[in-house]
């Protein structure tokens, strides 16, 4: 089976040549992205393979569609980069539901910690042998309030993670976690309530009509004064300008971001010397609250490997029985995990 690998990045190869080697699994890796310019690289393949910044939208799946491509296998577990309405009954979506929660749950609290002690200034001092402590004072995270947005399985790895800190979690999630709750050290409550009683905001839910924009500038006026803000989710859960203007006012005492709104064209590329068009971004980066990493937070040696025996395993089982235990599809007005013919 011949896959049409798109917008890879040097640590892409070792472990898909692995897995797909010992499966059959023959990968062609394009460094361009997947979009509607591009598409047509994926001709005469079984299938594409396509990461969180690639386009799927409507006219990539009509090319894929004609060229005879039925299958695009996500290597990540989002997809909001795809039109599903558009894909349903055109092209098969499959991806990758959890690789490691670890990854992304212990990014997210290195970057509340970076942030909150000041590491990435004392790094940067240090190195020019400035040893002075002025304007580094932080404060302890034992006895915080965290409010988890989001309770699956990596919004459940951090609440753990904060747990082991002495941080007290409020969680509020669409479809709470049974048995998550303790009534005491983690409780679900209403979105209002997690906005005006957190401390610190982590936002671990997927990106939907629903979500997009949740922290906009009415849900930053519930917050308390020097909320600090994490976003490793996806970055139109957060309304970029109303975060900067949060920042500006002294609102938001911090934000750490592994997502952008506007991403897609930025993130994953190396710009320095570059002068950047975004000017919200430019001006997030120059805050010394703000800390952007650039969709960093799945990137270990442990989710890469799973990630690539997933995808292979995604394609193998689907060229091999017709369906797919992590195919995706949209019946009855949403886009849902589909398995044996099952919407779930
Ligand atoms: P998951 O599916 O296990 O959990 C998502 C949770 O969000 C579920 O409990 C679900 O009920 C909840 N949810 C759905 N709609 C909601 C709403 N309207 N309000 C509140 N909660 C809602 O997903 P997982 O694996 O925990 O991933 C979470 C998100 O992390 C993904 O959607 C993805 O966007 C992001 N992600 C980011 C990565 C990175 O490198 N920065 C890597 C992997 C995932």
């Amino acid at each position: 089976m011949k896959i049409a690998f798109f917008d890879t990045k040097p640590y892409d190869k070792p472990s898909f040549e692995k897995f797909g080697q010992e499966n059959g699994v023959e990968f062609k890796f394009f460094e361009t992205k997947l979009n509607e310019d591009t598409a047509e690289l994926a001709h005469g393949f079984d299938g594409v393979c396509a990461f969180v910044n690639d386009t799927v939208n409507a006219d990539v799946i009509d090319q894929l569609y004609s060229m005879g491509v039925g299958v695009v296998a996500l290597r990540c577990a989002g997809f909001n980069n795809v039109d599903m309405k558009h894909a349903f009954g055109k092209v098969h979506v499959l991806r990758v539901p959890a690789y490691s929660p670890y990854a992304v749950a212990e990014h997210t609290m290195a970057m509340l910690l970076t942030s909150i002690r000041r590491i990435h200034k004392a790094y940067i001092r240090t190195r020019d042998y400035n040893f002075s402590l002025a304007g580094m004072t932080g404060f302890d995270l034992h006895g915080k309030t965290v409010g988890v947005v989001g309770t699956g399985r990596i919004g459940q790895v951090f609440i753990s993670i904060c747990r082991g800190f002495g941080m007290k979690v409020l969680a509020y999630d669409k479809f709470p976690a049974p048995g998550l709750a303790d009534g005491e050290n983690i409780r679900y409550v209403t979105l209002d309530e997690l906005f005006t009683q957190s401390d610190i905001i982590s936002l671990h839910c997927p990106l939907t009509e629903e979500t997009y924009h949740m922290i906009d500038e009415a849900a930053l006026e519930k917050c308390r004064r020097g909320v600090v803000l994490l976003n490793t989710s996806r970055g139109a859960l957060v309304d970029a300008e109303a975060l900067l203007n949060g920042i500006k006012s002294r609102k938001v005492g911090a934000a750490c971001l592994d997502v952008y709104e506007e991403e897609s064209d930025l993130f994953f590329e190396d710009y320095s010397g570059h002068i950047l068009d975004d000017d919200t971004l430019a001006r997030l980066i120059s805050m010394p609250n703000v800390i952007v990493t650039s969709h960093q937070a799945f990137l270990t040696e442990e989710a890469l490997s799973n990630i690539a025996e997933t995808t292979v395993e995604n394609l193998v089982g689907f060229f091999r029985d017709g369906r797919c235990p992590n195919e995706v599809c949209y019946r009855g007005g949403s886009a849902q995990d589909c398995r044996d013919g099952k919407c779930f």
